[in-house]
């Protein structure tokens, strides 16, 4: 018996009013414009309002992607949030979206992972559409790593940005829409990239708040190897697993964290530029919703077409390493 299909119904995004640019960020910290842009692609960020949290942004983005798709909040078994910059601990932020939704129907929980949390997500929500045990999937990446950077640790505070992004996930004809998915893991790299304190490890404390370890640490260099080595060798093993070459790619997007790691990725998998989406000028690395803020850019520019093939892949904290394959049907 064929397995049936899941695909994407509807999208929606949203990123918060306030831009941040290199040149306000030249007088917070010893930066450059010139320096920055040159070593990342970036040129500008958004950054959410003091009033606004994680969920408020993942319930914009989810309302979008609700309307696009013409589905009501009721006509949902499912919510799931990929985040790391939860509004607190708990409750999880899809249980706080799926209240301000209404959608009284709906289980919701989180995938705490990182930067590949939305393609962890969506292949989670295909996965529960597939097995025919959910329908209507709401799959949302929203981040306000503002919340969490050093704004005194110019290394990475002008890396960073705030937003989100939706997808509606529903059943389709076998093999339409969701082709498959790679979801690797490499834990004995996990010290690369980290909030070292404010959780069981341990708790925040006064020592805690004056080193700063509540806050994001990277490693820069450690990061972008693992990276350009990586990712596109998460998209080659879905590729392969998928039977499809990079000439059948019609569009790759991969996790906009720095210009020169996309490039290298799409370099070495030989899929030319104008197939490759590259936003991190705009919007920087919004973690886990930049690979959902950049498809669904794409499907607002009127871009993606029926029957064209979507890689998706992604790398971040944990080491974590994912990627998808999608032929558009929508
Ligand atoms: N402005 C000016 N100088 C800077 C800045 C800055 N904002 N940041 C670092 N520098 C300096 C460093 O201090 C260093 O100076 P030194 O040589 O005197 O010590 C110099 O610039 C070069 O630093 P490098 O670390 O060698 O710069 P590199 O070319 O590697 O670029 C970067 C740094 C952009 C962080 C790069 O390593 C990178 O992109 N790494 C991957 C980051 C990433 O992808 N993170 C996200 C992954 S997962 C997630 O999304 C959460």
């Amino acid at each position: 018996m064929d397995v049936r299909g899941a695909k994407i119904i509807g999208l929606g995004s949203y990123v918060p009013e306030r831009v941040l640019t290199n040149f306000d960020l030249e007088k917070m910290v010893d930066t450059t414009d010139e320096w920055i842009f040159s070593h990342t692609g970036m040129r500008e960020r958004h950054i959410a309002a003091p009033e606004q949290a994680t969920s408020d942004l993942a319930i914009e983005a989810g309302k979008a992607a609700l309307a696009d798709a013409g589905l009501a909040p009721e006509d949902f078994d499912l919510v799931i949030v990929a985040t790391v910059t939860p509004d607190m601990f708990f409750p999880s932020v899809s249980s706080l979206v799926q209240g301000a939704l209404g959608a009284t129907h709906a289980g919701a929980f989180d995938i705490l992972i990182g930067c590949t949390g939305f393609v962890y997500a969506l292949s989670t929500a295909s996965a529960f559409v597939q097995a025919g045990v959910a329908n209507r999937v709401l799959v949302i990446a929203a981040e306000t790593l503002s919340r969490i950077v050093n704004w005194e640790d110019r290394s990475t505070c002008v890396l960073f940005g705030d937003g989100a992004g939706a997808v509606v996930v529903a059943p389709a004809e076998p093999g339409e829409g969701v082709q498959g998915f790679e979801l690797w893991s490499d834990g004995t790299n996990s010290q690369y990239l980290k909030v070292p304190a404010g959780g069981s490890r341990r708790p925040t404390d006064e020592a805690v708040l004056s080193e700063r370890a509540q806050l994001l640490y990277m490693d820069g260099h450690e990061v972008f190897k693992l990276a350009v080595r990586g990712c596109p060798d998460v998209a080659e093993a879905v590729m392969e697993k998928c039977g499809v070459t990079h000439d059948d790619i019609d569009w790759a997007i991969f996790h906009q964290a720095n210009r020169r790691i996309i490039e290298a990725a799409a370099k070495r998998l030989d899929i030319p530029d104008e197939r490759v989406v590259c936003d991190v000028e705009k919007y920087a690395n919004t973690s886990a919703a930049t690979i959902p803020l950049a498809l669904d850019e794409l499907y607002k520019e009127g871009q993606l077409k029926t029957g064209q093939m979507i890689l998706l892949a992604g790398f971040g904290a944990g080491f974590s390493l994912a990627a998808g394959l999608l032929q558009w049907t929508k």
